[in-house]
């Protein structure tokens, strides 16, 4: 085995033709821009890969503790990657506007939109065509090849992430075993709670009426949320995407998180978190590049640039709920005790064997 023949960089450090150059009007910049966009693919090709085998590790009726540990390290892997290419912007970043002009027209009607690997990550991470703006429903797939318009309806029809960590979450029997309710016990926490924070707030002489009424008018706003949550009905209405049961499942992990039992779902439930945030984040330094490179100018794909990407970055957050399980936190000091049995269940047990 040599060297370039395992890593085939005949094929890989050959495929930079400059249009500029096909036009006898070599743009130096060209190259750069060709290579940052093969880098960015190559990355997505790796994090489509972990993502299909974290999904192919879901599909399973049992996940166990050992695979839990090969999916943190594989999300967290992904975020790295994400966070490299948040950070290579900064890269792109180094042409100047009027250097991108010098060979821009010439790539016309080519676009960001044409990148399958992008759509195929959006999509089996979990975004689903009626999370999409009409807009963004056109240029979804409109810009695609036939074949790989196919390609991405193949994994529309799949399962995402997002729906088979659903129903992981929901399959957590702790939060309603042997006569214990983990809802109940905890609502039954937050309603002392609320109510000691209303007598705090009635009883405070540093505040006057005008004062206590805004103090009591958030409180009633904590208190709806946490009743949203509480109650199936209200739960149906408001804007989850995990089902209550998922919600409340993630809400036990959070909470128990310091049980040894809980560590690694709760490491998968942050470590999507972030997953998140990186992909946002890029959104944003990408909108951010485009507005200093075209202004106002609109993109070769058709849309409006710059204000179409931050609409994007603003809107897809797919992990949402994650980000609205802080709302419902309690103080570790104030959080319901777990029965023994549970407690047992969540935690190691050694066994000292008397000699
Ligand atoms: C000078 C640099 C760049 C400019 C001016 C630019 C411009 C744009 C614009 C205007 C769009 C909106 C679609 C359109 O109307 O064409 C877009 C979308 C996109 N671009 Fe870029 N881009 C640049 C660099 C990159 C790089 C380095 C990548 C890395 C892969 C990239 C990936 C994408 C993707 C995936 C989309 C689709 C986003 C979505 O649909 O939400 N772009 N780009």
């Amino acid at each position: 085995m040599h060297y370039s023949e395992y890593l085939k960089l005949d094929k890989i450090l050959e495929a930079q033709f400059l249009e500029s150059s096909k036009k006898q009007k070599p743009a130096h910049d060209e190259m750069l821009f060709i290579i940052i966009h093969q880098v960015y693919e190559l990355w997505f090709k790796q994090i489509l890969f972990e993502l299909e085998s974290i999904r192919t590790i879901f599909k399973k009726e049992i996940v166990d503790d050992q695979e839990l540990g090969v999916i943190v390290s594989r999300i967290s892997r992904c975020n790295k990657i994400l966070k490299l290419l948040v950070d290579q912007v900064s890269i792109i970043e180094t042409m100047t506007p009027s250097a991108f002009l010098e060979f821009r027209d010439l790539l016309n009607p080519a676009s960001g939109f044409q990148s399958l690997q992008f759509r195929k990550l959006e999509t089996i991470l979990g975004l689903k065509l009626e999370d999409r703006s009409q807009i963004e429903r056109k240029f979804f797939n409109s810009r695609l090849k036939p074949n790989e318009q196919a390609e991405l309806n193949k994994a529309l029809s799949e399962k995402s992430l997002k729906e088979l960590v659903n129903s992981w979450l929901s399959r957590l029997e702790l939060i309603d075993t042997k006569g214990f309710s983990f809802w109940k016990n905890f609502k039954q926490t937050v309603d002392i709670m609320l109510k000691n924070d209303s007598n705090t707030i009635k009883n405070n002489k540093t505040l006057n009426d005008i004062e206590k009424d805004i103090e009591i008018k958030n409180l009633e706003s904590i208190k709806s949320s946490f009743n949203v949550l509480f109650n199936q009905d209200e739960y149906e209405k408001a804007d989850f995407s995990l089902s209550r049961r998922s919600m409340l499942a993630a809400l036990f992990i959070t909470t128990y998180q310091d049980y040894p039992l809980m560590h690694l779902p709760y490491k998968i439930i942050s470590s999507l978190l972030e997953m998140d945030e990186w992909i946002t984040k890029w959104r944003y330094a990408h909108a951010l590049m485009v507005k200093r490179m075209l202004g106002q100018r609109i993109g070769t794909g058709g849309s409006s640039g710059h204000e179409y990407l931050r609409k994007t970055a603003e809107k897809h957050v797919l992990f949402a709920d994650f980000f609205k399980l802080n709302t419902f936190l309690i103080p570790k000091s104030k959080r319901p005790e777990l029965p023994k049995e549970i407690q047992e269940l969540l935690g190691y047990h050694y066994q000292v064997s008397k000699r």
